[in-house]
């Protein structure tokens, strides 16, 4: 599988500014995107506008969320089926600012991720320790609640992205040690790997505070295949640069 590069826009861009970027993202990005694939997830109102100008081209949109049914009374909800209908290939799932801001256990997260797969739609499904819980010494336990939680049982490795994202990192300048990172990746290929009989194929993205200074070692530490990036992804250049750090 070609390394991920996820770009998470979060609640971030105007209708002119999200197109004005993503069609800087493709001009940028044309000889960097051969080095992986990549996928920008921006808000949902503006999914058909950057799909509009990504159209053709190698670089995917994606979700940031979506609800757990194909439709009914979800007063602000998004649907999984209504994502793909509007091209999206993947959907970001359990982000920890939608853990936090929302509630979002890792049943619902669970329930989301298997709603996205019936839909078609790849979940990038998201785990990561708190600060408090890193000083506690339970980042081991935390992920192994979110990944054996938040993972369809019947996941086969191609079909879903898993995203470690240590909350701590998020938005603050701190990335985890590469020695962290790949202690917490091999965690989540064992515990993937547990009775489905291996983990090859799946990818297991490193996200909080990656840029491009940062990048290519992040990218080359062990069972790390790619990134989700939300402040640098914001900034065609920078997001580019983290494009061309992964190992060809
Ligand atoms: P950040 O966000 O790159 O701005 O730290 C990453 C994320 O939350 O996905």
């Amino acid at each position: 599988m070609p390394y991920l590069i996820a770009g998470n826009w979060k609640m971030n861009g105007t209708l002119a500014s999200a197109e004005a970027l993503a069609a800087e993202l493709i001009a940028t990005v044309r000889g960097a995107a051969a080095q992986a694939e990549v996928v920008l997830c921006p808000p949902a109102p503006l999914i058909p506008a950057v799909r509009a100008v990504t159209k053709g081209t190698a670089v995917a949109v994606g979700g940031q969320d979506c609800h757990t049914k194909e439709k009914g009374a979800h007063t602000g909800d998004v649907s999984p089926v209504l994502l793909a209908e509007l091209g999206c290939r993947f959907v970001i799932v359990g982000h920890s600012e939608r853990r936090a801001d929302h509630g979002e256990t890792d049943e619902l997260v669970r329930a989301k991720a298997e709603a996205a797969l019936k839909a078609g739609l790849t979940p990038i499904i998201c785990v990561g320790e708190t600060e408090a819980e890193r000083e506690r010494g339970e980042t081991t336990t935390v992920i192994a609640r979110q990944v054996t939680g938040s993972v369809p049982g019947g996941a086969t490795a191609e079909k879903v992205v898993i995203a470690y994202e240590p909350v701590w990192a998020i938005g603050t300048g701190k990335t985890a040690t590469t020695a962290d990172i790949a202690a917490v990746h091999g965690q989540i290929a064992t515990l993937f790997a547990a009775g489905r009989g291996g983990s090859d194929g799946l990818r297991i993205l490193y996200g909080g505070s990656v840029k491009a200074a940062n990048a290519k070692e992040i990218l080359a530490t062990n069972n790390v295949s790619g990134a989700l990036v939300g402040g640098a992804s914001l900034d065609a250049a920078e997001f580019s640069r983290i494009i061309e750090s992964c190992p060809r």
